[in-house]
Formats: C-alpha cells, sequence, structure tokens
C-alpha cells in the first residue's frame, strides 16, 4: 500500500475547508471544556459523528470515485453477489430469518445482495440496517429506493440492535470505523496519547494511561508473552468488544460476515510496526496525520482480528472461519459469478475483469482484506471459507 506525503495532499474546495474550521472550532471548544486535552479516541469520535459536522454526520460524498475511498461494494457488485451466496446458505441453515447490516455507507451492498437473493429466489422478508450517521440513513433509503424499488419494503432502519434475530449479519468495513485508543509504552508504564490545544494548531500530548487502557494493553503483552518495546505507538479499540456484545446479544441462530483491512494480535503488534495501524484517507490519498482535515477527512484503524475473536468468544459466539478477502470470494462462488464472462461484450469482460482484479489481487484488497464469521447455533461453516480458513492463525 502507497502513503502518501502530506505535502501532495489535494487542497480541499473552499466549502470543504470552511466546514472543516467549524469541525476544528467544535473539536478546540471542546478541548478546552475538557480541561485542556482528549483523549485520541474522544478526538476521533469527535471529528467522525459529531452531529451534524463529524465525517460520517455531515453531507460530503465519502464513498466512491468521487469521494476519499473506495469499499468493496463500491468496487463491483460481484462482492455483493458472492456474499449473497453465502447469505442463502445461511438463511437455508437457519430454515429462514432476516439480514442484519451494519454501517451500510451508501446502501450499495445493501442493494447487490438483495437483488442477487432475488436471482436465487430466496429473498428475505426483512433487511434491517443499523446506521449511526442519520446523513447516510437518508442515503441509504433514496439510494434503495432508486435501485431496488420493489424490495424496498423489507428494508428496515433500526435504533438498536434487535432483541432477538435469527439468519445473517453483515458489517463491510465497519469495525475500522470505530474510535481507537493511542497509546505509547514507556519504560515507566503505558501512556495515552491525547490531543490538546498548541500555538499553531492541535498537537498530540502523552499522559499516564487510565486503568482501562493500561489494563487492556497488559492483556496483549500478556498475550504475546514479552513486553512492547520502549517507543512503541500502537492502537487499540477499547469499543470493539462492546460493538461484538451488541451483535452477540441479539443473534439466536445464524452468521455474521465481518469484513475489514485487519491481522492476527501477533501482526499488530510486530516489532516493526512501531507506528500502530491508524490511517487517513482525503481524496483517495493514504496519510497519517489524523489532526488536519478535521471533518473531510476519514479516519481508520486496521482490526485486531484476535480481539474481535475474543470478544466473539467472551459473548458466547465461536468464530466460524477466518480467510483473506480473495479466498472468501474465490471460496464463495465468484467462479459462478463468472460464468456469463465468456458471452459479454468486450468492455464488459474489461471492466469485470478489472473489478476482481481489485478485489482479489494480493497487493489491492485480495490480502489486507479478511472475512471474520462468527456464528450461534450450530449453523455449518459457510462454504467460502473451504479453500483457506486462516482461524487457527489468531
Ligand atoms: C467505512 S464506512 C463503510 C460503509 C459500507 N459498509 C461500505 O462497505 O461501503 C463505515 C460505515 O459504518 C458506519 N458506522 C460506524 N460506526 C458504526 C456503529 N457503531 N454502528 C453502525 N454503523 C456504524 C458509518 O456511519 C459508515 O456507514
Amino acid at each position: 500500500m502507497q502513503y502518501d506525503d502530506r505535502t501532495t495532499l489535494p487542497e480541499p474546495d473552499t466549502l470543504s475547508a470552511r466546514h472543516s474550521e467549524r469541525v476544528a472550532d467544535f473539536v478546540r471548544a471542546r478541548i478546552a471544556a475538557a480541561g485542556g486535552s482528549i483523549s485520541f479516541a474522544e478526538f476521533m469520535h469527535l471529528v467522525l459523528y459529531s452531529a451534524g459536522l463529524g465525517y460520517y454526520a455531515a453531507g460530503s460524498r465519502k464513498f466512491g470515485e468521487q469521494g476519499d475511498f473506495v469499499t468493496a461494494p463500491e468496487v463491483s457488485p460481484v462482492f455483493g453477489r458472492v456474499l449473497a451466496r453465502q447469505c442463502a446458505e445461511v438463511l437455508a441453515a437457519c430454515g429462514g430469518g432476516s439480514i442484519l447490516e451494519y454501517g451500510a455507507g451508501s446502501g450499495k451492498l445493501a442493494a447487490d445482495v438483495l437483488k442477487a437473493l432475488t436471482r436465487l429466489d430466496v429473498v428475505p422478508d426483512r433487511y434491517d440496517i443499523l446506521e449511526v450517521s442519520a446523513d447516510l440513513r437518508e442515503r441509504q433509503e433514496q439510494f434503495l429506493r432508486a435501485e431496488v424499488p420493489d424490495l424496498v419494503s423489507r428494508v428496515a432502519w433500526l435504533e438498536q440492535p434487535p432483541v432477538s434475530h435469527s439468519g445473517v449479519i453483515i458489517a463491510n468495513e465497519v469495525l475500522d470505523a470505530l474510535p481507537v485508543e493511542r497509546f505509547t509504552r514507556e519504560v515507566q508504564g503505558i501512556a495515552q496519547l491525547r490531543v490538546e490545544a498548541g500555538d499553531t494548531g492541535l498537537q498530540i500530548s502523552t499522559a499516564p494511561a487510565p486503568e482501562k487502557l493500561a489494563q487492556a494493553v497488559a492483556a496483549i503483552e500478556d498475550e504475546l508473552g514479552r513486553q512492547l518495546p520502549e517507543g512503541f505507538v500502537s492502537d487499540v479499540s477499547l469499543g470493539l468488544p462492546g460493538f461484538i456484545a451488541d451483535i452477540a446479544k441479539g443473534l439466536e441462530q445464524g452468521v455474521a460476515f465481518l469484513f475489514d483491512y485487519g491481522v492476527t494480535r501477533a501482526e499488530y503488534y510486530a516489532r516493526e510496526r512501531s507506528d500502530g495501524w491508524l490511517r487517513c484517507h482525503f481524496r483517495h490519498h493514504v496519510h497519517s496525520d489524523p489532526l488536519i482535515l478535521m471533518g473531510i477527512q476519514d479516519l481508520t484503524a486496521w482490526v485486531d482480528f484476535t480481539a474481535v475473536a475474543h470478544a466473539a468468544i467472551d459473548n458466547g459466539l465461536d468464530v466460524a472461519g477466518y480467510t483473506a478477502q480473495a479466498q472468501f470470494l474465490m471460496g464463495g462462488g465468484l467462479d459462478a459469478e463468472m460464468q456469463d464472462f465468456a458471452s459479454m461484450p468486450l468492455d464488459s469482460q474489461l471492466a469485470l475483469s478489472g473489478q476482481v482484479k481489485t478485489l482479489t489481487l494480493p497487493g489491492e484488497m485480495g490480502e489486507y482484506f479478511k472475512c471474520m464469521a462468527l456464528r450461534r447455533g450450530g449453523v455449518a461453516t459457510p462454504s467460502a471459507f473451504a479453500l483457506a480458513d486462516r482461524t487457527h492463525t489468531l
């Protein structure tokens, strides 16, 4: 993956720059109200989710070519079609049930999955969406009304996780959008990275880690069997266990498919990853300065999938599979989706082969992105994991 130097970032347009100034004022006011600094996780939450201001909560275009980044469903409908085949397997094993998608973005994945399930003749009665951004909820509804007018009546936007649910849960690139704590190991203990106002703008400061963060890092070091090196900076999502607990709470029977860029804990906290996993996305440039372009750039952190597995097990789920996106797609029915390739017009062939390359090549999304499936209720392992399951590496 290519990381851009800050100096090569494009200039935001006037409206975006003004919006970002408003977000920066809001963040500075919150820092002042908090007595001079806030944790990095609080900062990340403010710039991504503050009502009407945060990156996901205000009106900018985020997904696709005109946005800041491209997710798998935005790359190609093939992603949703293969996933729909896996949903069909799980729904059959549950004897029916519904689909619940977390963080549906533009609504593209929901539309692709619903269309594909219609073709497979197994469209469920309900497709629920749990989306934290009111702005995105509105856009998802508009998009689905246009794309799947006959099916939109089956889609409902939930305010909170259902009390009881059987079937499939989908979350594509949601775990990486959960705010992370940033920390560094010092000789005398763990320090928390905080954000404070300096003379020339916001800056990072450190303070002794609060107990919850110190305990989380101690548990990581315990599991690794070594202390992290002095000066090592990394990330940990303290919100992740709660997110997985929410998923687990209502799932009576079925499978949750979680897609994200991520690695195992041993890889996440490897000595050479000494500056952590936080990345910023602005107009398709990836860089590492979260303190600029506030509210108009995305902040994300790669996922520690071992942490996801721990949280799942703690909440009574088991890990049905963990594999790279390329293997998930190839094991899950990509070949069946390519059956008509030879009879397609040349321009469609070229477009489709380009999309499949982006989804599957190791240097693109094929290897960095993983799928973890969490299960309850004795449902058979989805066939997408038959090709290469890496659960044993977690
Ligand atoms: C990176 S985008 C991915 C969007 C979409 N899934 C896709 O693949 O294009 C992250 C999405 O997760 C949503 N989100 C973030 N935290 C969430 C949470 N705790 N519950 C539900 N949605 C959340 C964001 O508002 C946004 O829609």
